[in-house]
């Protein structure tokens, strides 16, 4: 008698446990990673949404005006999100993107082809490899920053909700103005590491003769490898982290320089605009014609290095073999879907099942047919 009294008890409070983090949990928070516990209990109080259609390329590919009357800059109000990305950080104070930092990833695709000319398969590739791990697959929702703790009860939902701040599925180790997750924040701007010997600015002035240009964001790129392997004991520069730290090092050249201006190198008034304000140049211009990761191969070139991690502690540093790498561009796309994807989703049902294969088909169309990458199925078609 007793004990089924105290077993009807134990099921209200946990009832109620469940409800009062339930309710917390946000439409935009990522469902990766949750035991089915967490998701049984979290699914039925999300409103499903069909993910949108993929955005094709811009029509009209030129240069024009973005930071224009109808996108004024506006600070960030509380609740707005922001995170690791300066270009999504911006497009959000801009208003390219929802203000509060949420947004499906259509809006994410259309916003960077508009304002920053990203061309429309690296724009799919980012978006949908981004979405995958940081975003909510349920509503189409991701947040742009974000690793939100959840107050109250830590039972059945996660601690924090997860958005693009979330470590080791896409944001990585060894940023240009962000430091490294072991250090705590990996998503705000850092002045310190800015402003420091040996960091943007005065390698900026060193190499660039005050801008950002290839020569610098080599140089950069090799030095913030090497402080990691020197200073964080967990340092992690295996795929996909070696291929978004590359292509990262070029973005501010390839997008942050008007379009209008034939050299591709980047003032430090701009770069504190874009980096640290989340804000466009006055009378920006996007760039001149469509453009994703070019230079990368030359930020790698002078400094090659393998991908490795530090294995045992700061300056173990060991190449991996079986991370991708540049040779080997397909296994960066399977590696993703079977082993960073699969082990986020390792048994997904329902609407989330299909909305991740609807999303897996995204982000395979992100590829470039002349690379040859075969489809991959992992939890079948739709
Ligand atoms: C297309 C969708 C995009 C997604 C999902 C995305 C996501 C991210 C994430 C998660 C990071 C943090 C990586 C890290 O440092 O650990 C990052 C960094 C960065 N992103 Fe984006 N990004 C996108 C587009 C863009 C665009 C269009 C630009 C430029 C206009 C841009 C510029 C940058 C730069 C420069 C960094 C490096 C920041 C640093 O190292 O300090 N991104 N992005």
């Amino acid at each position: 008698m007793f004990t089924k009294s105290f077993a009807t008890l134990l099921t209200i409070i946990t009832a109620i446990v469940y409800l009062s983090t339930v309710t917390a949990f946000p439409a935009y928070g990522s469902l990766a990673g949750l035991s089915q516990r967490e998701l049984d209990v979290i699914l039925p109080t999300l409103s499903s949404t069909k993910p949108g259609t993929t955005p094709g390329p811009l029509k009209y590919n030129g240069t024009k005006l973005i930071y224009d009357k109808d996108h004024e800059w506006q600070p960030t109000k509380s609740g707005d999100i922001r995170g690791p990305c300066p270009g999504l950080n911006t497009l959000a104070s801009h208003g390219y993107l929802p203000r509060n930092g949420v947004a499906t990833p259509a809006q994410i695709i259309n916003a960077v082809q508009e304002c920053f000319n990203m061309e429309n398969l690296t724009a799919r590739f980012l978006t949908y490899a981004a979405f995958l791990v940081d975003g909510n697959l349920v509503t189409d929702l991701l947040s742009i920053g974000g690793k939100t703790k959840l107050t109250g009860p830590d039972s059945p939902g996660p601690a924090t909700i997860g958005g693009l701040s979330t470590h080791a599925v896409f944001e990585g180790d060894s940023s240009m103005t962000r430091a490294d997750d072991f250090f705590g924040d990996n998503s705000s701007f850092n002045q310190t590491l800015f402003n420091q010997t040996q960091k943007f600015v005065d390698f900026s002035n060193r190499f660039g003769d005050g801008l950002y240009n290839l020569t610098v964001a080599a140089e950069l790129r090799n030095q913030r490898i090497k402080e990691s392997i020197a200073t964080n004991p967990k340092f992690d520069f295996t795929s996909p982290r070696f291929f978004t730290a590359y292509a990262e090092s070029v973005f501010p050249l390839n997008f942050f320089v008007d379009g209008r201006n034939p050299v591709r190198a980047l003032s430090m008034d701009n770069a504190t605009l874009f980096f640290r304000d989340m804000k466009f140049p006055v009378d920006f211009h996007r760039a001149a014609a469509p453009i994703g990761g070019k230079g990368l191969r030359d930020v790698f070139a002078p400094y090659p290095i393998k991908p490795g991690k530090n294995i045992n502690g700061i300056n173990t540093y060991t190449p991996d073999p079986t991370s991708a790498d540049f040779d080997t561009f397909c296994l960066l796309y399977t590696d993703f879907v079977t082993k960073t994807v699969g082990s986020l989703y390792p048994n997904p049902q329902g609407v989330l099942r299909t909305n991740l294969i609807i999303n897996l088909r995204n982000f395979y169309s992100g590829i470039d047919a002349d690379e040859n990458c075969t489809e991959i199925f992992p939890y079948g078609k739709v």
